[in-house]
């Protein structure tokens, strides 16, 4: 049974109690962050910590862990755990008041801290092999996609109507731009060999795995959003996340994309980007 992190203990996950009238529970009012584990070591945990930093600061939540204090309930969940490769999940919400109300606790009210991990095999991923499909839809999230809390549904739903239609995954587009993907950022190599990514705005997550890509692409960048017709008729495509790495899409609405295997470019930039993660990880 594994032992997961909640509000300064350590307990096993079937102890873990929450309050039914936590923030994070009635009001998705919460915000998350996904860290990879390579060889039992952290994976970009200074970019993590940072943009928690930044969610909590967005959505005004107070008293989370420190910088140090993450990394220590994370290294205690990994060894605890014995995790070589997978995931540690946090959330922070904005605690528990005495009742449902939609004005905010009192400021001393602390928030809930949860910390857990998944073991999974990340760097040897049958999907990288083979190749995501994805379909496009409408990206009808709230205008905030930037801050990372935990008001998934609609990115959940999408994402089963994606496997539903026979595909893995879906693309989400504003007006005809993509946006992202369900939990992925999405990026296309054009047929001239320029890599191009929705800049950093609102309607994206800012990806820790995107910013730590960018800079091992050998092609020209373009951060500037494209379109459904333009991702279709693009000679390789992949999504970025914590947790997938760089992974290779194969077809876009049913139009193969290159020859329907995960392009050479984005293998390459696969392994640079898992080599650089095994080297930098703490
Ligand atoms: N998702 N866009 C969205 C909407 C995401 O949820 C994620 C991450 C990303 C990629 O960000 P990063 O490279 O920092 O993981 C982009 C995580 C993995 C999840 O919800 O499981």
């Amino acid at each position: 049974m594994r032992t997961i992190y909640l509000n300064g203990n350590y307990i096993p996950e079937t102890e873990g109690k929450i309050s039914v009238f936590d923030r994070g529970f009635l009001f998705s009012d919460a915000v998350y962050e996904v860290v990879s584990v390579l060889d039992g070591k952290l994976v970009d945990f200074n970019g993590h910590v940072q943009r928690l930093a930044r969610s909590l600061s967005e959505t005004g939540i107070s008293g989370a862990p420190d910088t140090s204090s993450w990394l220590e309930i994370c290294r205690a969940l990994v060894s605890r755990n014995a995790v070589e490769e997978g995931m540690i999940y946090w959330q922070v919400t904005r605690g528990a008041p005495q009742d449902r109300d939609f004005v905010f606790p009192p400021a001393d009210t602390p928030p809930t801290v949860l910390a857990f991990t998944q073991s999974r095999a990340l760097a040897d991923n049958p999907s990288a092999q083979r190749g995501l499909r994805v379909v496009t839809m409408p990206d009808l999230r709230w205008g905030r996609a930037d801050i990372k809390t935990t008001q998934l549904l609609y990115a959940s739903l999408m994402k089963n109507e994606a496997i539903a239609r026979g595909a893995d995954d879906v693309w989400m587009e504003r007006d005809g731009w993509i946006t992202e993907g369900s939990a992925q950022n999405a990026h296309i190599i054009t047929t001239e060999g320029v890599l191009v990514t929705h800049p950093l705005n609102r309607e994206i997550l800012h990806g820790i795995t995107r910013a730590a890509v960018l800079p091992l692409v050998a092609q020209q960048i373009e951060e500037r959003r494209f379109s459904v017709n333009e991702a279709e008729q693009a000679a390789e495509a992949f999504v970025s996340s914590a947790s997938g790495f760089v992974m290779p899409v194969v077809q876009i609405n049913g139009h193969v994309i290159g020859n329907g295997t995960p392009g050479s470019a984005t293998v390459q930039l696969r392994q640079a980007y898992i080599g650089w993660a095994r080297h930098t990880a703490i």
